[in-house]
């Protein structure tokens, strides 16, 4: 069977949308000083991504972290933000049993969010095709000849 193809997609920061969940949006450095949090991302990183190293060479650039915590407080749902000039999302991922409740809908539409209020000019992504509903609904449009290199020297497929 064919391995399903990557996406690349783009987004334009405009009108805030209401994220539908609340949302943490940290530097990286606040985040690092949560314990169990930086666990729990490691444990999914390690769980549900085949490549390890590459999370560690994507974290060398991160400036934030986007964060969802269930009713206990504890952490269960993340993304990484890249931020040279224009931003790159990498890693949305969820606890398994938090999924089906739009907290990665969450995440990501609260990162356009902050990246609209810092006139931010793109925020992008790579993802497998199978979410495209995921991230167009949060405002993210393919680009054209998706499965081609991405514009930016950025990690692809995660
Ligand atoms: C993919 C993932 C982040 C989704 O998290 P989630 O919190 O369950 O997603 P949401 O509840 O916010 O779903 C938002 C939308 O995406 C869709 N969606 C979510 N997971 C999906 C999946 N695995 N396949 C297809 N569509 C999916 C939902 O149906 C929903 O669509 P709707 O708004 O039309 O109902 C989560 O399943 C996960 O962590 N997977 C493992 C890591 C991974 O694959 N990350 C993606 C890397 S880019």
């Amino acid at each position: 069977m064919q391995p399903e193809p990557d996406l690349h997609y783009l987004c334009r920061p405009t009108e805030p949308r209401e994220a539908a969940l609340p949302v943490e949006f940290l530097p990286a450095t606040d985040f690092l000083a949560d314990e169990p949090a930086c666990r729990q991302l490691w444990e999914l990183v390690s769980t549900q991504f085949r490549t390890r190293s590459k999370f560690l060479a994507v974290w060398a650039g991160v400036r934030y972290v986007a964060v969802h915590r269930a009713a206990d407080g504890s952490a269960d749902g993340f993304l990484l933000v890249n931020a040279p000039v224009n931003w790159q999302i990498d890693y949305v991922v969820v606890r398994p049993d938090a999924r089906g409740k739009g907290v990665a809908a969450a995440l990501v539409t609260e990162t356009v969010n902050q990246a609209h209020r810092r006139a931010v000019p793109y925020v992008m992504l790579t993802s497998r095709a199978g979410l495209k509903n995921l991230y167009a609904g949060c405002g993210f449009t393919p680009v054209a000849g998706g499965a081609d290199p991405p514009l930016t020297a950025g990690p692809a497929g995660h």
